[in-house]
């Protein structure tokens, strides 16, 4: 078993088990029939009243859109995530059809990203999500709208050797992932009061 594999306390899908946040890439590039279906995965989340708020920006290794995203990711991000031969922007519509606010509007992108990530776990790929970016640069590079905002950057790819990263992060890369308590975060009758669904 992988060190990163989550060491769960009941069993659950192995896709959620096996998904975890690399920093250390392949070169290899991501097939098309891959690409198409990480977006479709995306496109089908659920969202608030099927509003599907979300929209992507995507660079490959080499091209002016990828030099731009990588260009906003802060110091740290940039020491990895250049390894990766492909990045995005993950963007949402902050209002509806009637230019009111949309409070649901990260939720949804959210998810999108979610299912977009269990879709690239099940074709072998590796997705990484940074909010160490500058959102405002992003908003200027790629000429967002005002009723959107930029949410994540994501590197996406295969994995790759941790020996291409700096000491203090290729030791992240061997580190086991750790979880809050299921006891700690889910309640009934009043916020805090824990449930006996999780006693022998
Ligand atoms: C919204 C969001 C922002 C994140 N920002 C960064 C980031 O800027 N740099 C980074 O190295 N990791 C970032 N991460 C990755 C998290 O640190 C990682 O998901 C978390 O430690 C759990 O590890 P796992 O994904 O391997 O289970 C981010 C993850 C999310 C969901």
């Amino acid at each position: 078993m992988h060190i990163k594999t989550a060491s769960t306390d009941y069993p659950i899908s192995n896709l959620l088990r096996e998904r975890w946040s690399p920093r250390a890439f392949n070169s290899q590039p991501v097939e098309k029939e891959k690409l198409q279906r990480l977006f479709e995965a995306a496109r089908w989340a659920p969202s608030s009243s099927n509003l599907q708020p979300w929209s992507f920006i995507i660079g490959f290794k080499g091209d002016d859109t990828y030099n731009k995203i990588a260009a906003t990711l802060v110091e740290f991000n940039q020491l990895w995530a250049l390894t990766a031969p492909m990045l995005l922007l993950a963007i949402t519509k902050n209002t509806n059809q009637r230019g009111e606010p949309n409070r649901s509007a990260l939720y949804d992108l959210g998810q999108s990203v979610a299912h977009l990530t269990f879709q690239a776990t099940a074709d072998g790929l590796f997705v990484h999500q940074m909010g160490g970016f500058d959102s405002k640069r992003t908003i200027e590079l790629f000429e967002i709208p005002a009723e959107c905002s930029v949410a994540t950057a994501i590197a996406i790819g295969y994995i790759g050797n941790p020996d291409s990263l700096p000491d203090n992060l290729k030791k992240l890369e061997t580190t086991p992932r750790e979880r809050r308590q299921s006891i700690d975060l889910v309640f009934t009758g009043t916020f805090g009061q824990p449930t006996d669904i999780f006693n022998q």
